[in-house]
């Protein structure tokens, strides 16, 4: 466990900065190269714990990958050529891993026991299980929580499935194991997700289509090996645009960020705050798009957060309620409840922590009311706490920015999940 003093009260941040490669982006082309007909090479791809702990199952299984510097071969197989593991796949803290894997492992013939840290350990996988029992994949968890072993399998059927929540974790699964059963998968999903899944498959050679909210999956088990370019990764970015928003004296380009629209509800978000965020060289040529963002320092205004608005920017709910605290007027975020069940219970770990240094948040049961205009300053050294929450822990760092007196972080390993490199980024855009 690391306790990190944090800047504060800094005079600016300013430069330019390659976030890492996007984690669901990384996630999925481990697995799908995994299955491919051949080497499929990840350039760019995410060095962090989470895309680890899936590189790491897929080997567990006796898929051989290799590293060179920033990119990642996988030597592919065929899902019918995958190893027995010999022990319990290690998700580590991993979501992504853990319900993406019970989807493309669904319909494998021996036994795959899957664990996880305690965080993950409490988080729900009723909605991958359910529906996956549906096609007649059968899991055994307690209260459906890891530790989870799937039985083995004897044929997936297709399913038309409706989502009860948004979650592109959940959609992938079945996608994967629609991939895999006999006959047509529909999902339908009530508001648009992340749709990282779909477009990669298709520069494997297998195409999903969409019907209005309807993906429709037809079995192929058929990937092409393919070269894979990982693009910045937005929900990293999001960090120095709220930086660079709410630090006075600041300016920061952000390049080759992906922007799938999918995605930017975060920039989306902003832009209703009153934030300008300019876009350029974009590259939106097959696969996923990206562009460089700049951002200037700007006063911001509060506005109304709704369900509608989180599936494309849940990941960064975090960061805008910290946003929401230095603009004018409240923000009231409604529709989030799904913050509840992420790395920690973010309504409640954004709120406890941020208060500490002088916010002025309710936590409310699906969202947040966020007072604005509030000045962060702690009277004495105060201690913030990432609660192991890796998104949390680098939201403080960047709240300690403007925050007045000794701010330190406890846990602040975290980051390491997502953006081992964090902290060196921090340091490099602080304004001497
Ligand atoms: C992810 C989907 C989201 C997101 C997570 C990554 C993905 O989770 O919060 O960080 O890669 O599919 P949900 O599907 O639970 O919304």
């Amino acid at each position: 466990m690391t306790d990190r003093k944090l800047q504060t009260a800094v005079q600016g941040v300013r430069g330019r900065l390659e976030v890492p490669g996007d984690k669901s982006i990384s996630h999925r082309a481990v697995m799908l190269g995994s299955i491919a007909d051949g080497d499929t090479y990840i350039k760019g791809i995410l060095d962090s714990d989470d895309v680890r702990s899936t590189l790491g199952a897929m080997a567990d299984m006796g898929v051989e990958s290799e590293w060179y510097d920033q990119d990642v071969i996988v030597h592919g197989r065929p899902l019918t050529a995958l190893q027995e593991p010999s022990h319990p796949l290690n998700m580590g803290n991993s979501g992504t891993s853990t319900r993406l894997l019970m989807g493309l492992l669904a319909n494998q013939p021996f036994p795959i026991t899957y664990s996880g840290d305690a965080s993950l350990s409490t988080r729900p996988l009723g909605r991958v299980i359910d529906p996956l029992g549906k096609m007649g994949a059968r899991y055994v968890a307690t209260n459906q929580r890891l530790p989870a072993t799937k039985v083995p399998t004897q044929g997936l059927q297709g399913i038309h499935y409706r989502l009860p929540v948004a979650s592109a974790q959940v959609k992938s699964a079945l996608i994967l194991a629609g991939l895999q059963a006999e006959g047509q998968t529909v999902i339908t999903e009530p508001l648009a997700t992340r749709d990282h899944t779909e477009r990669m498959l298709q520069q494997f050679g297998v195409t999903i289509t969409r019907d209005g909210q309807d993906i429709i999956v037809n079995p192929t088990t058929k990937l092409h090996a393919t070269t894979i370019q990982v693009p910045g990764d937005i929900s990293s970015a999001a960090f120095w645009l709220i930086a660079g928003l709410i630090v006075p004296n600041s300016q920061l380009t952000l390049t080759k960020v992906g922007i799938n629209d999918t995605r930017i509800g975060i920039l989306r978000l902003l832009q209703r705050m009153g934030a300008v965020i300019t876009m350029a060289n974009v590259v939106a040529d097959g696969g996923e798009p990206y562009a460089d963002l700049t951002v200037t320092t700007q006063g911001l205004q509060g506005i109304h957060i709704n369900g509608d608005d989180v599936p494309t920017a849940v990941d960064e709910i975090p960061l805008l309620v910290l946003a929401a605290t230095q603009a004018l007027g409240d923000t009231v975020i409604t529709g989030a409840q799904e913050l509840h069940v992420k790395e920690t219970d973010r309504i409640a770990t954004v709120t406890t922590q941020l208060n500490k240094l002088g916010a002025n948040i309710e936590a409310r049961e699906d969202g947040f009311v966020v007072h604005g205009g509030t000045p962060l300053r702690v009277a004495e050294p105060t201690v913030v706490d990432s609660c192991g929450d890796h998104r949390i822990g680098m939201m403080l760092a960047i709240a300690a920015l403007i925050t007045d007196g000794e701010v330190t972080l406890a846990k602040a390993e975290a980051v390491s999940v997502s953006y081992p490199s964090f902290f060196a980024d921090l340091e490099r855009v602080v304004a001497e």
